[in-house]
């Protein structure tokens, strides 16, 4: 076990855990910050996806040794009250089905944006595509995320 000191949604946080912990697990079982969710474990649906120093990351895969001093958002501390151009835009296309993925998805759309706030269709697909969706929501995406660059 070791001590580390996190920036998590623009607080300072503190967890005594296992180095090799994945940082997935340091924000749902140690922090109580469950919107994150857990889908393969292994980097490969993208429901865990977090920003780290604004970039989209597979959270399940990266020990908390590793993120140090980085600024690290979840999709908790998106916005103050929903209110993200691309939360703003799910709710327009009511994307979400049964939802578990969705807040990877809207994650991973918001870093895309504030990377590249006019996306061509390739740039949107390049981004979303390791996001998987067992629902089916992708065209609604799409739709949204489009919305949201506008
Ligand atoms: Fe991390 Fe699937 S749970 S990519």
């Amino acid at each position: 076990m070791a001590i580390f000191n996190l920036n998590i949604n623009g607080k300072s946080m503190q967890v005594d855990v296992d180095p090799a912990t994945p940082v997935l697990w340091v924000l749902r079982d140690h922090l109580d910050l469950v919107g994150t969710k857990y889908g393969c474990g292994v980097a490969a649906c993208g429901a865990c996806t977090i920003h780290l120093d604004g970039n989209a990351v597979r959270s399940c895969v990266m020990p908390v040794s590793s993120v140090g001093g980085s600024k690290i958002t979840t999709i908790e501390g998106l916005s103050e009250n929903g209110d993200h151009p691309v939360q703003k835009a799910w709710l327009e296309h009511d994307v979400p089905q049964c939802g578990y993925c969705q807040a990877g998805q809207i994650m991973s759309a918001s870093a895309l944006l504030s990377n590249n706030p006019n996306p061509s269709e390739e740039d949107i697909d390049n981004a979303m595509n390791g996001n998987i969706c067992r629902c089916g929501t992708y065209l609604r995406i799409k739709a949204a995320v489009k919305t949201a660059a506008q």
